[in-house]
């Protein structure tokens, strides 16, 4: 079964061999170094540490700041594609900090497969129990890498329990590593019978893979030391018996992970773990909309907006949407509906990611993630259709926790400032509310970072110095019910009412005790910590 090109040969061809996917993890763990050698084994960068970003966690929060500068970076690496053998990968990026997370969530609604990397001395670290959460919210199905294998790392079978237990899910050793730190030789390819030893003088070279006709061929002997072939032939053994063998509907359905053990930056274990997404990974989807699912196979093109990127050149206030194909064959210059305004969109210029550059997309398919220029039209949860009106579902907007006043430095210039607030919360990047009483807005974030990023990219966009000062209120809830129920709510409670940017009634107070009281005395009306975005 291994490499081929699919396991559903009912899906046209271009679309069975895409595989879109995320990478999971904690920062340092290796998301980056692993890009990196995925790129480079897909062909799309000559060498690895061209398109060296840092991983995003340990960056600085100057460094924050100077990436959100240079928006470039954070573009192309948004959305990568490459092929790999018979297979199409589209990467897509997940922001690695925390003060991120709703973007996270948002990315992880655009992808079928995540690949969980963790580190072999840390194992499971917070952020990837975190990621890996939001993962089995939507029954996503996860492959694991663990990294650093040539430096001292836990004992396998530990690795394997913690994994288990802390994360509630069936995992499957697709290899098995021989030794480790400054000992560590290779792998044992569990799938193929397989040797696979580890080059240390070339960092971006893979290194022989040996066919063996399992743990007793005397091949063996001439490439593992006897005191790691009679450890390896131990643990392989018991492996066998006490973990459960891969079940590739298991992995399909999210209940098994298949786990290979390498070194991202020795290149070691990338290219099986390669192998596994593509013949294990699933193809692209179907996908959740109003009124009905749409199925990648249907031959009119349908897609979502997951992510919106604006002011890349703040010359042109231009804005790029991601947006994941659901269905069909797209070809450039096609006429879309834009289902919101119900209105045609040509869509002449629609970028693909390749690695480091943009490229204008002549075709994609069902599965990959185009980028499409535009000046504000397209939102977080816009759905494009060939005329039928089906909404993109399962995108949410979380209600935020952090709530902060703000004011531009200069008062006579609030009209600017409304224009900036309102584009950086269509882009996704934070809440705005307009209170009814008084003047001003109050904006929302999940993480403390996001009111510095979204001050200094004020000030540097829009050229607008702003002040964040302390709000008299920590939560929101938006305001649900039918129209005369939310209307004689907000007039009942106007000091606590304000609008978002899409005009929704939302709910501002400090006390849970309030939250309270009005599920108790507005039966008609229900508050809710997330809304769908349209
Ligand atoms: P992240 O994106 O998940 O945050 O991690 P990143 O790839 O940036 O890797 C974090 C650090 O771990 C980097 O070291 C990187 O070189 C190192 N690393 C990645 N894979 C391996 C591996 O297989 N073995 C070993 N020993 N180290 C690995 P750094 O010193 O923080 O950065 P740099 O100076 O190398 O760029």
């Amino acid at each position: 079964m291994l490499d081929q090109a699919t396991n559903r040969p009912d899906l046209p061809p271009e679309i069975a061999r895409r595989r879109t996917f995320a990478i999971i993890s904690h920062p340092d763990a290796g998301k980056t170094t692993l890009t990196e050698k995925f790129l480079l084994f897909g062909g799309a960068i000559q060498m690895a540490g061209q398109v060296r970003a840092k991983g995003e966690a340990r960056r600085t929060r100057s460094d924050f700041m100077q990436m959100e500068k240079d928006r470039g970076i954070s573009v192309s690496a948004s959305a990568m594609s490459f092929d790999f053998k018979n297979f199409r990968f589209n990467l897509v990026d997940t922001p690695g900090h925390s003060d991120f997370s709703e973007d996270t969530y948002r990315t992880l609604t655009a992808v079928d497969a995540a690949v969980m990397v963790i580190d072999g001395a840390k194992g499971v670290e917070s952020q990837t129990r975190k990621l890996f959460e939001v993962c089995r919210l939507r029954d996503l199905p996860i492959l694991t890498f663990c990294n650093k294998m040539d430096r001292e790392s836990r004992e396998t079978f530990d690795i394997i329990d913690e994994i288990q237990e802390n994360l509630a899910i069936d995992v499957t050793p697709a290899s098995w590593p021989i030794g480790m730190g400054s000992d560590f030789l290779g792998c044992y390819d569990m799938l193929r019978d397989r040797l696979e030893l580890m080059d240390r003088k070339d960092r971006n070279r893979v290194a022989e893979s040996i066919e063996i006709k399992g743990l007793q061929d005397p091949l063996l002997e001439t490439h593992v030391p006897a005191h790691l072939l009679e450890r390896l032939r131990e643990e392989v053994e018991m492996a066998r018996e006490l973990l459960p063998p891969l079940d590739p509907q298991a992995v399909l359905e999210g209940t098994m992970t298949p786990i290979w053990f390498g070194s991202a930056i020795n290149s070691f274990g990338v290219k099986e773990l390669m192998d596994g997404i593509g013949t294990y990974g699933p193809e692209p989807q179907p996908q959740n909309a109003d009124p009905r699912q749409v199925s990648p196979e249907e031959t009119k093109v349908c897609g979502f907006v997951f992510k919106v990127q604006a002011n890349m050149d703040p010359k042109h206030r231009d804005r790029v949407a991601f947006v994941r194909l659901a269905s069909g064959h797209f070809e450039r210059g096609m006429k879309l509906t834009h289902v919101r305004s119900k209105k045609p969109m040509a869509i002449t210029n629609p970028v693909l990611f390749l690695a480091s550059d943009r490229e204008l997309a002549e075709e994609a398919w069902a599965g990959d993630i185009i980028g499409i220029p535009n000046h504000g039209q397209l939102r977080i949860g816009d759905t494009l259709t060939e005329g039928e009106m089906l909404r993109a579902k399962g995108i949410p907007s979380f209600a935020p926790e952090l709530l902060q006043s703000v004011r531009a430095g200069d008062p006579m210039k609030a009209k600017h400032l409304e224009k900036a607030l309102m584009q950086f919360a269509e882009e996704g990047a934070a809440k705005v509310f307009k209170p009814s009483i008084g003047s001003g807005f109050i904006v929302g974030v999940v993480g403390a970072l996001q009111f510095e990023v979204l001050g200094s990219r004020i000030e540097l966009e829009y050229g607008l110095p702003v002040r964040f000062e302390a709000s008299q209120f920590t939560s929101a809830r938006w305001v649900n019910g039918d129209r005369l129920a939310v209307e004689k709510f907000a007039n009942a409670n106007k000091q606590h009412i304000a609008h978002d940017h899409d005009g929704d009634v939302v709910y501002l107070t400090r006390l849970q005790w309030d939250i309270d009281r009005v599920e108790r005395d507005y039966p008609d009306v229900t508050l809710t910590a997330t809304k769908e975005m349209m």
